[in-house]
């Protein structure tokens, strides 16, 4: 049975480029980075390499990127950072749809050290309301953190007036860009955001490496203290493969932004029109706002979204109901709530996450057997 991969925003797969600038480093090129003899200087060259590719993509000095173990370090990378600067300040503003890398260190704060954590509520369609963050900001804010695309109603922010509001409001702004990465070009010359974090395995790259934009003027405290590795910004002997990877994926997805390809929105809506005039009383949530080119997160009248997830994957599509990190809850996920989604509909959602990969053929595929996938799921709902 031929196997169709939808779950492309819990991650990718590895761009075969991308796994084959890493085997050096897996094979001959072994060296740890800091030694001073030839293996050293090899492996050290190959990081350096790609801290420029990363930087080419965001278009800003190779020196502003430390390579993290992925976004979840990022992300309480770049918290850590800001509160370590303003100890004072103890107030933080985020919102109801970050990801739990985000909410996690969050609520800790809270709970702990008795920070006043704002989380601001989204709308039906998903948008954030910036007067409402505008009236949030106070002297005591050490940091507005907020994400550039939500990784399940794919979302986007708009990332050019949240960070020109943080600004002029002089507060330290945080992007969880994770989703946004690889699928819009973010120009951090003109962007004034001081902390971006980045994923590689959510644009075709290896698992368990990242990075954190740190801007020239804002403050950082390394989380993983040890020895000066990444120019003592984070210590730890480097995943010196993974980062070889995230350059190469920044490479590429670089080339594909900038080719001004869009085949992959294109299946996305075709998908999406295809679904909504076979089967009635869908909700797209999202719609009407940017989001994400490979992202439809479609909730379906009086359907149990864990019965058509694992019915699919019995076909051999693999969908998800939700975020990865949350799969094994059945209940509808803290971003399908704070979206208000209907009751009716809530607990029939499928998150259908496409890349540069995926094909008509498969879109198809999925189109042929969801009517009969939904038959069955209605069947186990109580109407
Ligand atoms: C929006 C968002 N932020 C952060 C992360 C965490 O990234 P990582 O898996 O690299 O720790 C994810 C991964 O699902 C995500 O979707």
């Amino acid at each position: 049975m031929e196997k169709i991969y939808f779950d492309n925003n819990a991650t990718t797969p590895l761009d075969p480029a991308v796994r084959a600038a890493m085997l050096p480093y897996l094979n001959e090129c072994f060296g740890n980075p800091s030694s001073g003899h030839h293996f050293g200087e090899e492996a050290f060259a190959g990081i350096t390499e790609a801290r420029g590719q990363v930087a080419a993509l965001f278009n800003c000095p190779a020196k502003r990127i430390i390579f993290t173990s992925g976004g979840t370090e990022a992300n309480n990378t770049a918290i850590w950072s800001a509160i370590a600067a303003f100890p004072e300040k103890k107030h933080i503003i985020s919102s109801t749809v970050e990801h739990a890398s985000v909410l996690a260190p969050l609520e800790f704060l809270q709970q702990r050290f008795g920070y006043r954590i704002d989380l601001l509520p989204v709308r039906r369609d998903g948008a954030l309301d910036l007067q409402l963050l505008a009236e949030t900001i106070g002297p005591d804010t050490a940091l507005v953190s907020l994400m550039g695309a939500n990784n399940e109603s794919g979302v986007i922010w708009p990332l050019a007036e949240i960070s020109e509001l943080c600004r002029q409001k002089k507060v330290l702004f945080h992007c969880d860009a994770v989703q946004l990465i690889g699928k819009e070009l973010i120009d951090l010359e003109i962007l004034p955001v001081d902390y971006l974090a980045v994923a590689a395995h959510k644009f075709h790259g290896p698992k368990g490496i990242g990075a954190l934009y740190v801007k020239r003027t804002a403050p950082f405290s390394p989380l993983i203290m040890g020895a000066g590795q990444e120019m003592a910004h984070r210590a730890g002997t480097e995943n010196v493969a993974g980062i070889v990877g995230l350059g190469k994926a920044s490479e590429l997805a670089a080339d594909y932004l900038k080719s001004g390809e869009s085949a992959v929105m294109d299946l996305r809506n075709r998908l999406q029109e295809r679904i909504m005039a076979d089967i009635g009383e869908v909700i797209v949530n999202g719609a009407g706002q940017p989001r994400l080119p490979n992202t439809l997160n479609i909730s379906f009248k009086n359907c149990a979204s864990g019965a058509m997830v694992q019915e699919l994957d019995e076909m051999g599509i693999s969908v998800s109901a939700h975020s990865a990190c949350h799969s094994g809850d059945l209940d509808p996920s803290h971003v399908l709530r704070a979206m208000a989604v209907p009751e009716t509909h809530i607990h029939g959602t499928l998150r259908i996450s496409l890349s540069r990969f995926s094909t008509d053929d498969e879109v198809d595929r999925l189109c042929e057997v969801l009517p009969a996938v939904l038959a069955k799921s209605r069947q186990g709902v109580a109407v």
